[in-house]
């Protein structure tokens, strides 16, 4: 199986795929190509150390080529997520799965489209339950909840990509208890440690739903 995996920041839970793809978690299953949309990306510097290539997919030079205002934004959104899907359904072989694995840019239909139409399935990893705390700073917003007592656990998931954002359907879920006076660095770091397995649960789950 082939893997596409995006990232926007450290990679973590890139290493933990490329690591897994390596052992024998993830069998006959390889990333063939890692996209990010922040040139720092500490993940783009792991893939390029395991060998895989690389792109960085550049939103600024999209809002260059249009206005700087509303209608301007949204014209360089939409090119840009088409012209995501091109370079991914461009590649050979074309992967079976894309996870956004620390991807911090909404997909919307514009990406999403041409991809399911190609039946290419998008996953993406959220360090939250299904329908709490969507979006950015998740970990954050929970370590507030508990905090506050308000819950008692959060957790982290991989669910299918659909254009609402973390809404799709979950793949896999594991809670994470909340420890009162815990920081919020700590919580973090419990919390990575179980994206790094899940995420691997998730992709390899969702490549034995493919029929070979
Ligand atoms: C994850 O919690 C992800 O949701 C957030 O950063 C954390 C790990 O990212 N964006 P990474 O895989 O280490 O880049």
């Amino acid at each position: 199986f082939n893997l596409v995996v995006l990232v926007s920041g450290n990679g973590s839970n890139l290493q933990a795929l490329i690591d897994a793809c390596a052992s024998s978690a993830l069998p006959n299953t390889r990333i063939t190509h890692v996209i990010s949309n922040r040139k720092a990306a500490y993940g783009l510097e792991r893939a390029a150390k395991a060998s895989i290539p690389t792109t960085y997919h550049n939103l600024v030079a999209y809002k260059k080529k249009h206005p700087q205002d509303e209608q301007g934004t949204a014209a360089a959104r939409t090119e840009y997520d088409a012209d995501l899907a091109k370079i991914i359904l461009a590649l050979d072989p074309r992967p079976d799965v894309i996870v956004c694995a620390g991807w911090m840019h909404i997909l919307t239909p514009d990406f999403l489209n041409p991809i399911a139409s190609q039946g290419v399935r998008v996953i993406n990893l959220h360090p939250a339950l299904p329908g709490e705390f969507a979006g950015a700073g998740a970990i954050e917003r929970a370590w507030e909840a508990g905090q506050k007592g308000e819950i008692k656990r959060t957790g982290v998931m991989i669910h299918e990509v659909i254009a609402e954002v973390d809404a799709g359907d979950a793949i896999v879920t594991e809670e994470v208890p909340l420890r009162q006076e815990e920081s919020l660095d700590d919580l973090e770091e419990r919390i990575h440690k179980v994206e790094h397995g899940l995420i691997v649960e998730g992709t390899r789950r969702t490549l034995a739903k493919i029929k070979p």
